[in-house]
């Protein structure tokens, strides 16, 4: 196996966008064009979805073009289809079906295609290869597949598929994002979605056929990680928060942003729909957790405001009941609905506050059998919780920092942790006992002539 630029120079990537942005005379494709696509464009002109045979999503797809030929004529913009497109000179104009593009965007494009179009994307963008780690990758986000054969682990630009006892690394899905930080399975099991992206570059949603190990769709949404990604229990829907502040929904079936909803002031940073697939509840750094209706995309109302930053939400499995918890280190229990004539700061849907933790909570779950809370974050441990009546029941230890995801098995017998260590472990629930610890990622011993870079 080559070793691939493109991974070990994943940490390096910061440093090189300075000299660009210091020269910001010449147009870039990657620095000024490829963010316009992503944003605009690769919904519909991406591997998966190419419409009229055209993908945006490299550099290469947009010179090749589509049913009508190159996309663009270096030197040209007259010339070029892409700026007859979004100008409106040939209809339909693009983006299609949506606003058209800033006076700026389409400026920047003209400007890129005039100065000779040239190609200044660093190599790791296009590159398939499979990740190649020199260390632990710290593990953002871990979940069961229903049917409990598999545990997913995010990964550097894939998702890995272990076989569910740890027994072994079954597939490895790899995808754009350079950080995947949550991942959701449909009841079914048929249907995988996972959120991310690359930090200051794309945030990413991709669904898979977990089963077929088949990227089915995957979108590019603003120009940073996407927060939370939910998916609905029914499958039709995903959920996920960005850095403007707002929680979008997207369509399964067509990739389709349905909603971009307001009212957060800060990062929402969890997301989880309701039994019903109805209604969701999103959390943020604005220490709020809001009500919102998914199938009209508006909100409803806050479920309540804490003392400190929200970071994670869980719900119990078949009762519209959620537990939320961040910064001030309490895990609430609420229930998802208020009663409309409800006052503000009144605390009739609180169901239970666990104990506080000894750090911020970076991650809740719930059992599917709907007995156990799970807790993790900054603390060592991760604590296990009666959900009836709060009781603690088992502290899991062993780790040696920041946790970042828990996941439940399927029977609810078995609990699994990630975070900063790069280890996932296993513990049955019902006293913590370690079942096994293991690396989630093949690690290739660094070589001393590497780039300095390291995952
Ligand atoms: C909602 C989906 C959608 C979005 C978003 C979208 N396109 Fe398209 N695009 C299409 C479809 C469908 C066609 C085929 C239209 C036709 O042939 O009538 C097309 C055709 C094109 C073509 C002609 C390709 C060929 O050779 O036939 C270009 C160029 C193009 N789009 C550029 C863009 C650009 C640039 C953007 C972003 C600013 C964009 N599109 C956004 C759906 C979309």
């Amino acid at each position: 196996m080559r070793v691939s630029l493109a991974t070990s120079c994943v940490a390096a990537l910061p440093l090189l966008s300075i000299p660009l942005l210091l020269g910001a005379a010449e147009p870039s494709y990657y620095r000024d064009v490829r963010p316009i696509l992503n944003r605009s464009c690769t919904s519909c002109h991406q591997p998966a979805v190419k419409s009229s045979g055209l993908d945006l999503t490299t550099y290469a797809g947009f010179q090749a073009g589509g049913a009508r030929g190159p996309a663009f004529v270096a030197g040209s913009p007259e010339e070029s289809l892409a700026v007859k497109f979004i100008t409106g000179a040939i209809k339909p104009s693009m983006p299609l079906s949506g606003a058209s593009l800033p006076g700026a965007d389409i400026d920047a494009i003209r400007g890129w295609i005039k100065s000779g179009a040239k190609d200044d994307s660093p190599l790791e963008i296009t590159s398939l290869e499979p990740t190649v780690y020199h260390q632990p990758p710290v593990i953002t986000a871990l979940r069961f597949s229903p049917d409990g054969k598999f545990l997913a682990v995010g990964g550097n630009r894939e998702i890995l598929l272990h076989n569910a006892d740890g027994s072994g690394l079954a597939k490895r899905l790899q995808g754009d994002a350079e950080r995947i930080l949550s991942i959701a399975f449909s009841a079914d099991g048929k249907l995988m979605a996972a959120g991310g992206g690359t930090p200051a570059q794309f945030g990413e949603i991709e669904w898979w056929n977990p089963v077929e190990g088949k990227l089915l769709r995957t979108v590019k949404v603003s120009s940073d990680t996407v927060f939370g990604a939910s998916l609905s229990p029914d499958g039709a829907k995903v959920a996920v928060g960005c850095v403007d502040n707002t929680v979008r929904e997207f369509e399964t079936a067509t990739g389709k942003e349905l909603y971009k909803i307001g009212g957060h002031e800060n990062w929402p940073l969890g997301i989880v729909f309701g039994i019903d697939s109805k209604r969701l509840v999103s959390v943020g750094r604005d220490r709020a957790a809001k009500l919102i209706d998914a199938n009209a995309g508006q909100f409803l109302e806050n479920v309540n405001q804490t003392r400190g930053e929200l970071t994670a939400v869980a719900r119990h499995p078949n009762k519209d009941e959620i537990v939320i918890g961040g910064e001030d280190r309490v895990p609430y229990v609420y229930l998802m609905d208020r009663p409309r004539n409800m006052k503000v700061g009144e605390e009739a849907t609180l169901v239970r506050m666990l104990e506080p933790q000894d750090g911020v909570i970076f991650a809740l779950d719930w059992s599917p059998d709907g007995k156990r809370i799970a807790v993790a974050g900054a603390g060592p441990s991760v604590n296990l919780y009666d959900a009836e009546t709060g009781a603690l029941t088992a502290s899991c230890k062993g780790h040696s920092a920041g946790i970042y995801s828990i996941a439940f098995s399927p029977d609810s017998a078995h609990l699994a942790t990630g975070g900063f260590d790069g280890q996932v472990r296993l513990y049955r629930t019902a006293d913590c006992t370690l079942e096994k610890a293991f690396i989630p990622v093949p690690l290739v011993p660094s070589q001393s002539t590497g780039t300095g870079g390291v995952n």
